[in-house]
């Protein structure tokens, strides 16, 4: 940690100024020398010095030293292998250990030519070798998952990957076993390493020992592009490079934007990428003939569209999924609101423009003293790198306090506002500690409730305006909720209508396609247009389909949960016509002018509704904006208290309150990845010990849930940190279920 004081070392016969605390890798880096290094990795913590391989001569120590331990010091004296012929005889001999149990098969790894060992072998390394005997051959690969394949004879225990899943995930599941030699690394019990972040360790592997299955033997390096662009499956944003080999996306890699992600990615977002070829993917547009739904061509279905828009006039309702980019939100929002007066949408959750004076980048959470979460979701389901954030402030002794069904402080669901109106009233304890820390955070995670709106309250009740280490996020529901209704509300000023019936519902992509609120909509709506990638989501009842593209087909920009605009980017052409391509052609049919280019429409859009903010300034690591000042959001609306739970009477236990949640690994992407679907959550249900008891049900138990005529049998797992009254199901399991559910034994 620096403290603003400079301290002066000399490497390599060059003074070199840092701040006081800094790393002597990073020191000799600052000034273009290079100390090479296997097992250092400042983001998964202390270093181990496990390799050897950063050996430096330090003047004054008999001994080279293992120079990623080194904190530079005022006056320190160091020479590298550039200046130290006994340094480079260390790192040699280092290279050539390191190399007797390595196979030479650089060839045929997938690691040959973007390897670090490699690399510094042909540096630092030795020009032949003295193996005379055969090397350690073993079985592989070796499964550690259905995403990750092992080789253990590449493996050179440098335990990155142990400690990313020991220190940085927390989920334990990778270990070393065994000792010398012999070490090797390995999953509990050989059980399949099953977390949300997992894929992070192939990308962590100096060598080719652990690699992706679905990258395995794709490509080469110098035939691929890396593409920079965003993840768009969640609201957080993460960076990536999308890794293409003719015109395919081949795999998901990090782009490290330190505030937003630290450069580690959630295994949604790193592996659900062949979904774009997706065996039901729809490639053309489909009408609903006499025997079905039939293709026809592009000018065909814009005909159909623009009837279909005619006839319906205002009467038409579009339903947005928060997936779509600002600028194609705004595009179909000029077609439907300017050119039709078609007003009416429905708007994916967003939240408050006034949590904008609490703004703050998710790395602060990991400087935190205090944070406190409230909602009915899981950090990782909802907004999975956040969760990675929080441990990190855990492990720098952050207070942590979660309210909600499965929290530290058990609160019913639903129960988020209550939570913090009592956390800002007076007298509260724990208020009191957030009121006086100087970085303290909150955090929403669910849905309903004004989440923003009243967590901007309660930000501005506990001061935090005036404390710029302290903020509030609240985490929507989908990855662009907020872009989008930003953007639907700029391209028109009228109120909504309410039109009744629905002449013409428009579902604009697969997350609306597949909500069961807006396909209940599509059965009173005299026609429906779906715009969507998948056939599955739309047969059976569209008039009319139009193929959609995935944010790694289209140029674009998201707004995400801190309030950054970020830039998608066209990383392969798509199959099908860009959105925008479509939606200004048919524009055009109704005198609306509309630029096909996102960069065109953005600038437009952000003329009114992002401060006219520069599209090029958000190319590489978009900035966050400056905190605005605090404006009071509307009060929130008289809430009628949640309908309890019927006591239990007799024989009779009472129901459970239905918990419904969306699981990371669900939806139309995850769907359509094999690889995923150890990670999707299984057909269960989950109560507390109390409940479970008290109908003799035990972890493993069939059960049949009921509620209002239907039933559905789940397998029971007791859940000890979920508050009782509960029954938890993962939504897909949940689609019939009503809001209060019998759970009884068959
Ligand atoms: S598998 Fe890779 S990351 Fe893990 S210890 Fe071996 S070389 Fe290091
Ligand atoms: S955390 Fe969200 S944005 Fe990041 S990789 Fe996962 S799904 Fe994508
Ligand atoms: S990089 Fe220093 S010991 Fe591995």
């Amino acid at each position: 940690m620096s403290s603003g004081e400079l301290v002066t070392v000399t490497i390599d016969d060059r003074d070199v100024a840092v701040p006081k605390g800094t790393g002597l890798v990073e020191a000799a880096a600052s000034a273009g020398i290079e100390i090479p290094v296997f097992c250092y990795e400042p983001r998964l913590g202390p270093p181990v010095g496990a390799c050897r391989m950063c050996l430096v001569e330090v003047e004054g120590l008999p001994k080279l030293q293992a120079g990623c331990t080194l904190t530079a010091q005022e006056g320190m004296v160091v020479k590298t292998a550039a200046s130290s012929e006994k340094a480079a005889e260390g790192q040699n001999a280092t290279l050539e250990f390191i190399l007797v149990n390595h196979p030479l098969d650089c060839p045929v790894c997938d690691k040959g030519g973007e390897c670090p060992l490699q690399d510094l072998t042909f540096r630092y390394g030795p020009g032949n070798t003295r193996m005379s005997f055969s090397k350690i051959t073993l079985e592989k690969p070796i499964p550690v998952s259905p995403l990750i394949a092992l080789d253990r004879e590449r493996c050179i225990l440098c335990y990155r990957c142990t400690r990313f899943s020991s220190d940085v995930a927390e989920d334990n599941q990778l270990v070393a076993r065994n000792r010398g030699a012999h070490t090797e690394i390995t999953t509990f019990e050989s059980d399949p390493y099953r977390a949300p972040f997992s894929g992070n360790v192939i990308e962590l592997c100096p060598v080719g020992a652990l690699t992706s299955t679905q990258y395995r033997f794709e490509a080469r390096p110098w035939e691929i592009q890396n593409v920079p662009t965003v993840c768009g499956l969640c609201s957080v944003g993460c960076n990536i490079n999308a890794t293409v080999r003719e015109g395919k996306v081949k795999r998901i890699l990090s782009r490290n934007h330190p505030e937003v992600d630290g450069g580690w990615l959630c295994d949604k977002g790193r592996f659900t990428y062949p979904h774009l070829i997706a065996e039901d993917r729809i490639t053309e547009p489909l009408v609903r003939g006499e025997l079905g739904l039939e293709p026809v061509s592009w000018d065909a279905a814009l005909d159909r569209a623009e009837a279909l828009l005619r006839e319906a006039g205002t009467r038409t309702v579009t339903a947005l999924s928060g997936t779509e980019s600002v600028e194609q939100a705004y595009a179909l929002a000029r077609l439907l609101r300017g050119g039709l007066g078609a007003h009416t949408a429905v708007l994916p959750e967003s939240t408050s423009d006034a949590l904008d004076a609490f703004r703050l980048p998710l790395s602060s959470i990991a400087q935190a003293e205090i944070v406190v979460i409230v909602g009915d979701d899981d950090l990782a389901d909802r907004a999975p790198i956040v969760d990675l954030w929080l441990k990190a402030a855990g492990r720098n002794g952050a207070e942590i306090v979660r309210y909600g069904p499965t929290g530290t402080e058990p609160t019913g669901p639903g129960g988020a506002a209550a939570a913090l109106r009592a956390l800002a009233g007076s007298g509260n304890e724990l208020g009191d500690r957030l009121r006086a820390a100087d970085r303290a955070i909150l955090v929403w995670s669910g849905s309903g409730g004004g989440g923003g709106a009243r967590l901007a309250e309660a930000a501005h009740a506990l001061g935090f305006a005036e404390k710029p280490g302290s903020g509030a996020f609240h985490l929507p529901a989908t990855p662009n909720g907020r872009g989008v209704a930003t953007a639907w509300a700029a391209a028109a000023d009228e109120d909504e209508a309410n039109p009744e019936p629905i002449g013409l519902l428009i579902i604009s992509g697969d997350r609306a396609a597949a909500d069961p609120a807006v396909r209940a909509l599509a059965e009173r709506a005299e026609h429906v247009i779906a715009v969507t990638m998948f056939h599955d989501l739309a047969v059976g009842w569209a008039d009319l389909v139009l193929p959609a593209t995935s944010s790694l087909e289209s140029d674009g920009t998201l707004l995400n949960l801190e309030g950054r605009l970020q830039r998608l980017r066209r990383t392969v052409i798509a199959p099908v016509p860009d959105e925008l391509a479509w939606i200004s052609q048919l524009a055009g049919r109704f005198d609306v002018e509309l630029s096909p280019h996102a960069v065109v429409v953005f600038d437009e859009l952000s003329a009114v509704a992002f401060g006219g903010v520069d599209g090029s300034e958000l190319n590489g690591t978009a900035p966050l904006p400056a905190r605005t000042p605090y404006e009071a959001p509307p009060p929130a609306a008289e809430v009628k208290p949640a309908t309890p739970a019927r006591p239990a009477a007799g024989h009779f236990l009472g129901e459970l309150r239905l918990l419904r949640y969306r699981p990371l690994f669900s939806g139309p992407f995850v769907e359509r990845v094999g690889e995923l679907a150890f990670q999707r959550p299984p057909a269960e249900l989950e109560l507390c010990t109390a409940d479970a008891e008290r109908r003799s049900i035990a972890t493993g138990d069939h059960v049949v849930v009921k509620s209002n005529g239907t039933s559905v049998e789940l397998r029971a797992r007791i859940n000890r940190g979920l508050v009782a009254g509960v029954a938890r199901v993962a939504d897909e399991h949940a689609a019939d279920l009503h809001l209060h559910v019998e759970v009884v034994k068959p």
